[in-house]
């Protein structure tokens, strides 16, 4: 059973990655009621929270549905993170997650996300003083390392452990990597084998299917699963994953009609939340993959990713519907 902090998150737990423009509310309820068992917010700029930028603090939003839900934050100026932990408390978080991983430009140029990989002192005493600012768990996301040549993830760990840090999750790429190459998962089950590590150890990291899942499970040996990728436009992603565990067998795909309904659902609850400019943009990224499968879908795309008028992208979901009520997705 794995424990983040006090907090009880079951038996090798799935966990939602943080995605930026994608781990919304609204998808996050989707992901929960999929079967994820933790769900994280995307990162939020410790800088802009203490700016109080209307973006960052509207990310902050958070369900009672959600719970256990995290929130991460980045930075890397030891005050901004302290006063952004303060704000993040006021969300009411069960877990406070630091992002030391990010690999973009405009994040790394700041010392901030993966930036901090070429400073682990920073690193652990940040996320000490993180800690000790808090009674809530702190947690870290991060990867293998800066770059090839400084693979350091075990001797991060044991450190970020030692400070406090109540559960660790690590991409299998450096930051050199950025998103190329295979995510290796070795160097995570050596984080995981060493003796002096007690806290949760995730693993991150192209867990696509079923048996990666298990992979990561039986072969690596992990305490629970981080999936990002996977899980956009694809919510189903986690009951698939939970299924094939405890039965050994795939379960069928949902249908057309599930899938229409969860792009309706997606669309309306973004709409609510930010409004129907961001809502129908930042929904489109998803209906590839809800629709994946159907044979010439591009017509039916174009009108769902093209219009901002919502009305229109409703009217789309209305006539996948009726043309083909009876695809079966293989
Ligand atoms: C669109 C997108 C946005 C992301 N935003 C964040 C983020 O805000 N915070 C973070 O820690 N990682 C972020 N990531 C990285 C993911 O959390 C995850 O580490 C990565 O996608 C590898 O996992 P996967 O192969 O399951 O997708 C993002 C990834 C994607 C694809």
């Amino acid at each position: 059973m794995a424990k983040i902090g006090d907090i009880d998150v079951g038996e090798f737990p799935l966990l939602l990655a943080p995605m930026e423009d994608v781990s919304d509310p609204p998808f996050r309820a989707l992901c929960k009621e999929q079967g994820a068992d933790v769900v994280y917010t995307e990162f939020i700029s410790s800088e802009g929270l203490i700016r109080d930028a209307a973006k960052s603090v509207m990310k902050l939003d958070i369900y009672e549905k959600e719970r256990p839900v995290g929130i991460q934050i980045f930075g890397a100026n030891l005050e901004s993170m302290l006063q952004s932990v303060e704000i993040v408390e006021k969300s009411g978080p069960d877990i406070i997650d630091i992002n030391f991983g990010c690999p973009v430009k405009k994040v790394v140029s700041k010392g901030a996300g993966a930036g901090i990989l070429k400073d682990i002192d920073l690193m652990v005493s940040l996320t000490d003083a993180m800690v000790k600012h808090t009674n809530l768990p702190v947690t870290v996301k991060t990867r293998l390392g800066w770059d090839h040549d400084s693979i350091k993830i075990l001797e991060v760990a044991e450190r970020l452990q030692d400070v406090g840090c109540k559960a660790i999750s690590i991409h299998g790429r450096t930051r050199a990597q950025m998103y190329k190459g295979e995510a290796d998962w070795a160097p995570i089950a050596e984080v995981k084998n060493n003796p002096r590590m007690h806290i949760p150890v995730f693993g991150n990291g192209d867990v696509d299917t079923p048996e990666r899942a298990i992979e990561m499970r039986d072969k690596f040996g992990l305490d629970g699963a981080m999936i990002g990728r996977a899980s956009i436009g694809y919510p189903w992603f986690f009951r698939e994953v939970k299924h094939y565990f405890e039965t050994g067998e795939h379960l069928a795909p949902p249908n057309l009609q599930e899938r229409v309904e969860a792009a309706r659902r997606h669309l309306q609850m973004s709409i609510d939340w930010k409004g129907e400019k961001l809502g129908v943009f930042e929904t489109r990224r998803h209906y590839t993959n809800y629709f994946k499968g159907i044979p010439h879908f591009k017509e039916y795309r174009m009108k769902m990713v093209t219009s901002d008028d919502a009305a229109d992208v409703f009217a789309a979901f209305d006539e996948v519907e009726k043309e083909f009520s009876g695809f079966e997705f293989a």
